[in-house]
């Protein structure tokens, strides 16, 4: 039998996995030009953590966790996604304590257990982005730029970034009652029914015609935030406004987890179909003190790198990669082998990437696997070479071809490399 990756969890290889790389470069460099450090997240955290921090009401806690029960009885949960796992440790280890913002960057796979279909995944891959510690809008404004530059980098020139405010414990609950009494006349199932109890803001995002053919008059949260947040709401906008960073205002975006406040955003790409969110993130101004700690105000982001790819792909961009070495080795005979391998390692320790051909492939066979491989240099050792101390060394573009005495060989690899 041969076994098959998990349903629902994409893989990437070579070459498609130089653009998954290129992407988390892209967004590490902003976020590490920004000021924002690495931290390591646990994979699975205490199921409790997620349920209060993402929200007992959305989809994600409700329906998608991949939660069980470890060999010592515990319920732990996969996380599926980070910001919840990024404050337990900010708090856990006082990180709070020092120069605020703390400002934190992750990376890596979240677990959710969705319908599997293009550009969603049960194993997702995202990076994340927390500032902790700070009310000033122009760390939320700062995270979005961050996002941008991101995007900017990779070539994408088709993203939209949309905008809103959900408002804070002031104004929600007054905003909250208005909507649910729109909702409430509304001719709706019952599942939605019920969903306008328990979280009447998601009601927004359905995407049923005839849902969507009845918000038309909903009242929307910006006519009911308080003068602070509005004023946030206004600093934030200017500071995009500053930065040339285009938006749209989207009064209806509401985001699937239960921690956001005040400033929310999206990135979307017009190119993905029904997949097309490839970032998200805002403010959560509560979240630290639904986990048991201090009021602590935070904001954030993820984006999504498999999405992006997608997008990469959709706008036809060509990510620049590297070639895999810059130097290959094709050795003839067994002895030509052995010298080889020594070659190649003091080659490696000098800082050039460096190949050869193993398992006695013959001259042709090595030279297709030097070829391949990008080099821009082989270096051919046969036995005749090996009795005279010497090498040749081909250009691969041009096909030249040199004998270099083997005792300057790896200064001589780096002269025509840098030159
Ligand atoms: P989110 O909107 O749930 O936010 O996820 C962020 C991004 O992850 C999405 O925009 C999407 O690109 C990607 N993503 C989510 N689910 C899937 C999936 N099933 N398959 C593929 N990609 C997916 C968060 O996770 C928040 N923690 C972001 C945040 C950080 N807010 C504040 N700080």
């Amino acid at each position: 039998m041969m076994f098959q990756a998990p349903k629902g969890v994409p893989e990437y290889y070579p070459p498609r996995s130089a653009i998954f790389l290129a992407v988390r470069e892209a967004f590490a460099k902003a976020a590490a030009n920004a000021g924002y450090s690495y931290i390591e997240v646990p994979v699975f955290e205490d199921t409790a953590l997620f349920a209060r921090g993402v929200g007992e009401s959305t989809d994600v806690v409700t329906k998608e966790m991949y939660t069980f029960t470890d060999r010592g009885g515990r319920s732990v949960t996969l996380r599926p996604e980070f910001t919840a796992g990024v404050l337990r440790s900010t708090l856990e280890h006082n990180l709070h304590q020092g120069q605020l913002p703390v400002k934190l960057w992750t990376t890596g796979p979240a677990f959710r257990y969705e319908q599997p279909q293009a550009g969603r995944y049960r194993q997702l891959q995202q990076f994340n982005v927390e500032a902790i510690g700070t009310e000033d809008p122009a760390v939320d404004a700062e995270t979005i730029a961050i996002a941008w530059s991101g995007y900017q980098a990779l070539g994408l020139t088709r993203v939209r970034l949309l905008l809103n405010s959900l408002g804070c414990r002031n104004c929600r609950p007054q905003y909250r009652g208005a909507l649910q009494e729109f909702l409430r006349r509304l001719d709706l199932d019952e599942a939605t029914r019920q969903r306008v109890e328990i979280n009447p803001l998601r009601v927004l995002d359905d995407k049923r015609p005839e849902v969507r053919a009845q918000l038309a008059d909903a009242p929307l949260i910006p006519d009911h935030l308080c003068a602070s947040c509005k004023s946030h709401h206004d600093k934030v906008r200017t500071l995009l406004e500053d930065l040339s960073i285009p938006w749209e205002d989207n009064p209806r975006l509401v985001r699937g987890l239960d921690y956001y406040t005040r400033t929310t955003y999206e990135f979307d790409h017009p190119l993905l179909g029904a997949q097309s969110g490839i970032g998200g993130g805002g403010r959560y101004d509560g979240l630290s003190e639904d986990i048991g700690g201090p009021p602590l105000p935070g904001i954030g982001f993820a984006v999504g790198v498999d999405r992006i790819i997608l997008a990469i792909e959709a706008e036809g961009l060509a990510v620049r990669t590297p070639p895999r070495v810059a130097v290959y080795g094709v050795p003839i005979g067994e002895e030509a082998a052995r010298r080889m391998f020594t070659l190649v390692h003091e080659l490696r320790a000098a800082g050039i990437a460096a190949d050869m051909a193993y398992g006695s492939k013959g001259l042709k066979g090595a030279m297709k696997g030097a070829d391949r491989s990008g080099a821009s240099l082989a270096v051919i050792l046969g036995e005749r070479d090996l009795a005279a101390g010497t090498a040749q060394v081909k250009n691969l573009a041009t096909g030249e071809q040199s004998a270099v005495p083997l005792a300057e060989i790896v200064t001589t690899l780096k002269e025509r490399l840098t030159s």
